[in-house]
């Protein structure tokens, strides 16, 4: 890439090899290479592909300015590439432009707050089922039942939970491989992808498996006709804003798979993080005890609880800071862009890690404590710059399903840590691998029993 005279050069980080681009050292550990251009400058190249550099923005106020400002005249890059290779063709994680604006649209309804209420209870019946099977002193892995219940939840306020289970545990398996295989496209250069290799076919099976059983649940309900209420019949009855028409099957069925995929690794990473951090944590996990009890008094959590369970959404936040599940998020330009001192031309690819942005100890003091209470000095979050944190993104592309995340995340911990406590088996090595997202490498726990609370029925006093 070309700079103007006047303007500083973006440095370009060391290890790059000629065919490869900087695949060896993202493949060695991308999350320790990403974090290490932080202290190269604001804006740093790296190579994934060898002819073209994505430039790594690391400052927050260019962050965003890349997702605010300067969003509507982007695409959406490389990482969304490869998702779209997963999506089809027809989702609004890939889209960008008017067609974006529409399917975002469509897709509204599904997220708005009174919906958000009437899943709660979905959510809670999945954390409850999940937790009955569970034998105190069995060794659980956390990582895959987290997934297993993020996608129970996730099924259960899309499709009213219509898979049946083997469906389902296929369904699991193939958007395993999937999310696994878009995470290395994204780091390898693009042959890779064309050769005959086990790991590209497994991913082309398994990508065909996932469309044919989301197309097949999605076919079986709208035949079945009657509105369940769920996310699905929503967009059955959404109208494609240019045509009028009711969406295609193609269309749901990509917004179907959009959900499981945007819906279900995320969620099931910051849930097993905090599982972890409160069993590392014993001060932690007694102020969430002691909440809980305050608040809940042995009542199932409801809708109107979330907001009430103030610790609980510090920790919940605190592990989106600590163990945030993007690592990178890309963006091409369409125009020359300015960034910064920057002109950035056409067709350069822009990418930001949040996971290395919210460790960077110039914005959080201690970066790798688990300290929920970080958020409690008003005066400090307040001095936070604009764009140091980013959970759930910011500007047109800022997720949608950033309430439906939080009421999922509060329910599903307020019951699950209000009757087991988990506690993390010894000699692992629990550390973060960023894949498609970044998640622990492993997490074992064994479920201890809680004392009872005096539970008494939803809704009662
Ligand atoms: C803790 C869980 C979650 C996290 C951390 C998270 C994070 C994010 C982030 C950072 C983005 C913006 C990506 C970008 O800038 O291009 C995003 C987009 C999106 N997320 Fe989430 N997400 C979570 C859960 C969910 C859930 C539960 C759903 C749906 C059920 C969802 C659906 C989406 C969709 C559809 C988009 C694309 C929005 C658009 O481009 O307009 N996410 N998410």
């Amino acid at each position: 890439m070309t700079t103007a005279v006047s303007q500083p050069p973006i440095p370009m980080a060391s290890g790059a090899l000629p065919l490869l681009g900087h695949a060896v050292p993202l493949l060695r550990d991308n999350l320790a290479f990403i974090a290490s251009l932080r202290s190269q400058g604001p804006l740093v190249r790296i190579k994934l592909q060898p002819q073209q550099p994505t430039v790594v923005v690391n400052d927050p106020a260019l962050i965003r300015r890349m997702l605010v400002d300067l969003a509507p005249g982007l695409d959406k890059g490389r990482f969304f590439e490869k998702m779209g290779q997963v999506l089809g063709g027809d989702s609004v994680v890939t889209a960008a432009g008017t067609d974006h604006v529409r399917k975002r649209r469509q897709l509204q309804p599904a997220f708005r707050q009174a919906e958000i209420a009437r899943y709660v209870e979905l959510m809670r019946g999945e954390v409850e089922r999940t937790v009955a099977g569970w034998k105190p002193g069995e060794v659980i892995d956390v990582r895959e039942a987290m997934v297993k219940l993020s996608l129970d939840m996730l099924a259960a306020t899309v499709f009213s939970s219509s898979l049946d289970a083997h469906a389902f545990e296929r369904l699991r398996n193939d958007l395993s491989v999937v999310m696994n295989g878009v995470g290395s496209r994204v780091m390898l250069p693009d042959w890779v992808e064309k050769l005959p290799l086990p790991a590209n076919r497994r991913f082309n099976a398994s990508r065909e498996a996932v469309r044919a059983i989301i197309s097949e649940a999605v076919a079986a309900l709208r035949a079945s006709g009657p509105d369940t209420g769920d996310m699905l019949s929503m967009l059955m009855r959404a109208e494609d804003e240019e045509t009028g028409q009711p969406l295609s099957g193609h269309q749901i069925c990509s917004e179907v798979i959009t959900l499981a995929v945007a819906g279900t690794e995320t969620t099931a990473s910051v849930l097993s993080w905090v599982l972890y951090e409160l069993s590392r944590n014993p001060e932690v996990d007694k102020r969430l005890q002691a909440e809980l009890d305050e608040v809940l008094a042995g009542r199932p959590v409801a809708f109107e609880d979330v907001p009430k369970l103030t610790y609980l959404g510090r920790v919940i936040k605190e592990a989106l800071r600590l163990h945030h599940t993007g690592w990178l998020v890309t963006r091409r330009t369409l125009d020359t862009v300015t960034l910064g001192e920057w002109e950035i031309p056409a067709g350069t690819e822009l990418a930001y890690c949040q996971h290395a942005l919210h460790r960077d100890p110039a914005f959080f003091p201690d970066p790798l404590r688990f300290d929920p209470d970080r958020w409690l000095d008003e005066e400090q979050v307040a001095a936070l710059p604009h764009g140091a944190f980013l959970p759930f993104g910011a500007g047109k592309h800022k997720c949608i399903g950033d309430h439906f995340a939080m009421t999922e995340l509060t329910t599903a911990i307020a019951t699950l840590a209000g009757t087991w406590r988990l506690s993390a088996t010894p000699d692992q090595s629990v550390r973060p691998v960023a894949r498609a997202t970044v998640r622990p490498s492993t997490l074992l726990m064994t479920p201890t029993r809680r004392a009872p609370r005096g539970r008494v029925a939803a809704g009662g006093a």
